[in-house]
C-alpha cells in the first residue's frame, strides 16, 4: 500500500520520501505509481502533466535516517508484523524531527502499543488507507490512548486535503473497517468450508444481492489470505470471542502458501 499512499500525497503537491530498505522494492513501487498514473490519465481523472509533477515530487531512499530527516508526517506501511513495526517506530522516533507526526497504515495492530515504543505517543496515530489507495475514499483515522486532539485534528485535515474522507475511530482491535469486514469474509469462508455453496456462487450472492463491488472471497484474495488470517487473530485475541477465530480452511490455505493474488492462488487462480 506504500506506493499508493506516496502516489496520493505526491499528487496533492507534497514532497514525498519513499523509503524501503530494499532498492528493488523502491523501483517496483515507483513503476507501480507510474502505471497507476497512466491509468488515471486514460480514465480522464488527471492531465498528462500531473504524471510528471507527481513523479517529480517523490524521492526514493533506502536509508531511513536520510529519508525522514526533514519530514512533517510519516505514514508507515510495512507488513503487518508487530515486532517489525515497533522497531521501525523506534527508529522513526530517533531520526525524524521531534515535531513530526508518526502515522501507521496498520490494518489492525494497536496504535497505543506502537505509540508506546516512541517518546512522542501524543503524535502517533493510525492513518488506515483502503486498497487501491488512489481510488478508495476512506481513511480510518485511529486515535491511540495517548494521541492528542491536535494530532487527530491535523491528520483529519491532511486526509481531507488529499481529497479523502477521513473517519475518526478509537483504538480497539480491528478498529471499525476490519471489525466488520473480516467477520464477513470469515463467514464466507465458513460457508465454503461447510459446503453451503461454491466460490463463484458465494461471491455472486454478495455482488448481485448486496451490491458489493466484489465478492468476499475475491476481496480476501486481493487483501491477502495471510493478512486476513493475521487480522482475525488480532480480533480473536484482542476481543476474546471465539466468533472471530479464523476458519480452519483459511488457516490451511495460508499454511499451504495460497495467499491470494500475491502468491498466484487463493480462492481463485491468478496468472
Ligand atoms: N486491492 C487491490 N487492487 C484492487 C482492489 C483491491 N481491494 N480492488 C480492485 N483492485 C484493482 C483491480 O485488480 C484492477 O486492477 P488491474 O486493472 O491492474 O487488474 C483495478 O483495481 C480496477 O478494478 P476493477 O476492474 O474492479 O475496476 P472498477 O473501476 O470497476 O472498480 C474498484 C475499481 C472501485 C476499486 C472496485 O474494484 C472495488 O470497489 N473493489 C473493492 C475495493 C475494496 O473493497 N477495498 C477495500 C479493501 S480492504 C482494505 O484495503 C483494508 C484492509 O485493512 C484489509
Amino acid at each position: 500500500m506504500g506506493n499508493g499512499i506516496a502516489h496520493v500525497f505526491a499528487q496533492h503537491d507534497h514532497q514525498v520520501s519513499l523509503i524501503d530498505k530494499d532498492e528493488k522494492a523502491l523501483e517496483k513501487g515507483l513503476a507501480t505509481i507510474a502505471k497507476n498514473l497512466d491509468r488515471q490519465i486514460e480514465k480522464g481523472i488527471i492531465q498528462a502533466e500531473t504524471k510528471d509533477s507527481t513523479l517529480a515530487n517523490i524521492t526514493p531512499y533506502s536509508d531511513m535516517e536520510k529519508g525522514v530527516k526533514n519530514v512533517a508526517i510519516v505514514v508507515e506501511a510495512a507488513t503487518e508484523n508487530t515486532e517489525l513495526k515497533l522497531e521501525i517506530f523506534r527508529q522513526l522516533d530517533q531520526f525524524s524531527p521531534k515535531e513530526a507526526i508518526l502515522a501507521t497504515n496498520t490494518s489492525s495492530i494497536s496504535i497505543t502499543k506502537i505509540a508506546a515504543a516512541t517518546s512522542r505517543p501524543d503524535k502517533v496515530i493510525g492513518m488506515h488507507f483502503m486498497n487501491p489507495v488512489p481510488v478508495m475514499q476512506l481513511v480510518e483515522v485511529i486515535k491511540g490512548y495517548k494521541t492528542s486532539e491536535e494530532t487527530t485534528h491535523q491528520v483529519m485535515s491532511v486526509a481531507k486535503a488529499l481529497e479523502k474522507a477521513p473517519v475518526a475511530v478509537n483504538d480497539y482491535p480491528g478498529f471499525v473497517a476490519n471489525r466488520i469486514l473480516m467477520p464477513m469474509i470469515n463467514e464466507a469462508i465458513y460457508a465454503l468450508y461447510e459446503g453451503v455453496s461454491g466460490v463463484q456462487e458465494i461471491d455472486t450472492v454478495m455482488k448481485l444481492g448486496m451490491a458489493h463491488p466484489m465478492g468476499p472471497l475475491q476481496l480476501a484474495d486481493f487483501i491477502g489470505l495471510d493478512v486476513c488470517h493475521a487480522i482475525l487473530d488480532v480480533l480473536y485475541q484482542g476481543l476474546g470471542n471465539p466468533k472471530y477465530a479464523p476458519c480452519p480452511l483459511l488457516v490451511n490455505m495460508v499454511e499451504a502458501g495460497n495467499k491470494g493474488v500475491k502468491s498466484g492462488e487463493g480462492f481463485y487462480i491468478y496468472s
